[in-house]
């Protein structure tokens, strides 16, 4: 119905009245009302003048490749920009390119997901507004080196918002980045390899930008950089600076992650000083995390004082959603 509003309203000439538009959609004048509320939600701009209708004016400024690609330095990250329209997944997108040899450093960003995925096989709600996107990397590491990427990637959204918004987004071990006690961002880490050696990594990364409305299940535990700053985010801008941020740790991250960048990640991590419950199968382990290790492991104390090294699994953190 999305599709066919806007398609109305770019055809017309001008204004287009609501019964006009009803009766081309074959929607009441209500249902119209409400289709360009939402419209405006998602950064339309539509005017309305009694007795004429409805005009746009301003249509959402989308991700431009060409303006994102020439705004980097693409040493390692962004050596190819993709932007879609609507794909079902971006890490599903670049695993399908991998396979044809798409480069190591490509980056493939998408308007909309028709199945995003989260972590754990849950699935990523997609809605307007977000950024949607994955990044492709052929490290010559062994699949063990590769532990911590997932908090080098954490680390550079984490730094680019601060850098842009100013806002205190901190890490939520090992892959989400949050704003207050809410989660902004999500990364879903893939891998593939053969016996020891990594044919690619695919990193995708969704981060509520725009966004003004969650699904009702994920409203209390979801934050957008528009909910914290009251601004329309340019995506393009914002975009840039979380590359720039992804390059430079990429970067790093290859050339071995010194104690510097886990001391970097530990002061921003938010897990860190809290209560947690790690679980993973049918193991569960209850304590205070404590700090992160050199290898990126989340060190957590248990109340009889034995220190244990979480490197992967649920770990649900006191007070964070
Ligand atoms: C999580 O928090 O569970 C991870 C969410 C990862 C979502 C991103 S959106 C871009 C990329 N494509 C996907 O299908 N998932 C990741």
């Amino acid at each position: 119905m999305k599709d066919k509003i806007l398609a109305a309203l770019e055809n017309s000439d001008g204004f287009i009245s609501g019964g006009e538009l009803s009766k081309q959609l074959g929607v009441s004048r209500t249902a119209v009302w409400k289709y360009i509320r939402n419209l405006r939600e998602e950064g339309y701009v539509i005017d309305s003048v009694t007795n004429r209708g409805y005009c746009m004016r301003e249509k959402p400024a989308l991700l431009d490749a060409q303006i994102i690609r020439n705004s980097i330095p693409a040493r390692i990250v962004g050596r190819e920009v993709v932007v879609l329209k609507s794909v079902d997944s971006t890490n599903e997108e670049l695993k399908r390119r991998a396979r044809d040899g798409a480069i190591s450093g490509i980056v493939v960003a998408s308007e909309s997901q028709t199945g995003g995925k989260g972590r754990l096989g849950r699935s990523w709600k997609s809605d307007p507004g977000g950024l949607f996107f994955s990044l492709l990397l052929r490290p010559e590491l062994p699949p063990a080196e590769l532990s911590s990427i997932t908090l080098a990637a954490g680390l550079a959204v984490c730094l680019a918002v601060r850098e842009y918004t100013g806002l205190d987004a901190r890490i939520k071990w090992p892959n989400d980045i949050i704003i207050g006690n809410k989660k902004l961002c999500g990364i879903l880490t893939e891998m593939a390899a053969q016996s020891d050696i990594i044919e690619y990594v695919i990193i995708g990364i969704g981060i509520n930008v725009n966004n003004r409305e969650f699904p009702e299940e994920i409203r209390a535990k979801t934050v957008s950089l528009r909910e914290q700053t009251g601004k329309l985010i340019d995506r393009n801008d914002f975009f840039v600076a979380v590359l720039k941020h992804l390059d430079e740790e990429a970067a790093s991250f290859i050339s071995g992650f010194s104690a510097d960048e886990f001391r970097q990640i530990s002061e921003l991590c938010a897990t860190i000083g809290r209560r947690v419950s790690a679980s993973r199968g049918d193991s569960r382990i209850e304590g205070t995390a404590e700090s992160i290790s050199s290898s990126g492991e989340l060190e957590v104390r248990d109340d009889s004082g034995k220190l244990h090294r979480i490197s992967s699994g649920e770990v649900v953190v006191q007070g964070i959603y």
